[in-house]
């Protein structure tokens, strides 16, 4: 095909993709190709913005490695994160909502046992969870894997300290025969993403902060019901409602209860400040469907 032009060009490209080895990647590609396309006519995209866009995403990829993904963070700047998490993860009404996974996981992070101390020397005031695990007609979960990850209380995960192999502030536990679970670790505080690359210059032209409301991540598995990859927010927290990646829900906000002093849940007096947070976790069932007519 010769003389293609501005008119032209998108159908003749997509014809390109006839023999594309799968029918979902031809449906992928060429609605990638239409969104660009209609993209670059919307904006009038001039060759300078092109090539900033270029410069962009080679510096999205020049700074990321096994530690740091940046386009993860890109993605979840910008809603994408959010929006695919939201569209595959319909639940019925009383489920606890998902929210975004983060770049901060880590597998096989250690196994501690009820009662343990997950911040293992993690910076930050002491904080006692609580939690359960149930389905939707209120039947605990027993034996369900729950991994809880957090930051420190100077907004940075353990995997974010250069040389640090020791997991702080991670690891993973199982529920009871009632489905409780409880353990000690420290007091989640507001944080900003990683903004020293591209994307925080980014978020800087744009007018945007990085920061994200304190939260508690939590992935829980159980056999017979879905993965639930979700956080606990902080109430009160003044980045509820611009958080740099858009994954609040309200339902995901709890209390975090502030005693001065006194004797946690754990038994152990305390002279100095420490917190404590209860939530439940409703997991749905494997084909249970969403509840919903869409
Ligand atoms: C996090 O909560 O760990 C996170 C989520 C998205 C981007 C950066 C960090
Ligand atoms: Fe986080």
């Amino acid at each position: 095909m010769q003389n293609v032009d501005e008119d032209t060009i998108t159908q003749i490209v997509l014809a390109r993709h006839a023999e594309a080895s799968s029918t979902r990647l031809k449906q992928i590609m060429t609605s990638v190709v239409q969104h660009l396309h209609a993209f670059a006519r919307d904006v009038q995209l001039s060759e300078e913005e092109w090539f900033q866009g270029i410069q962009f995403l080679t510096e999205v990829g020049h700074i990321t490695d096994d530690k740091r993904q940046e386009f993860i963070l890109l993605s979840d700047t910008l809603g994408l994160s959010m929006l695919v998490t939201a569209l595959n993860n319909r639940k019925p009404r009383g489920c606890t909502e998902s929210t975004v996974f983060g770049p901060f996981f880590v597998e096989d992070a250690p196994h501690y046992e009820n009662g343990a101390d997950v911040g293992n020397g993690a910076r930050g005031e002491p904080c006692f969870v609580t939690g359960r695990v149930t389905g939707l007609d209120g039947e605990p979960v027993a034996n369900a894997r729950v991994d809880v990850w957090q930051a420190d209380s100077d907004g940075f995960y353990d995997v974010q300290y250069a040389g640090t192999h020791e997991a702080h502030g991670r690891g993973t536990l199982r529920s009871q025969a009632d489905g409780t679970f409880h353990f000690r670790s420290i007091t989640a505080e507001s944080y900003p993403i990683p903004h020293d690359g591209p994307v925080g210059r980014m978020l800087t032209a744009l007018g945007r902060h990085p920061w994200r409301p304190a939260h508690l991540h939590f992935m829980i598995d159980a056999p017979g019901y879905e993965r639930l990859i979700t956080h606990v927010f902080r109430s009160g927290d003044k980045y509820l409602d611009s958080d740099a990646v858009f994954g609040v829900r309200s339902s995901l906000i709890a209390d975090w209860e502030r005693h001065e002093s006194g004797t946690s849940p754990d038994g152990i007096a305390h002279d100095s400040p420490f917190s404590t947070l209860d939530f439940t976790f409703v997991l749905n069932r494997v084909n249970a469907g969403t509840g919903r007519s869409r």
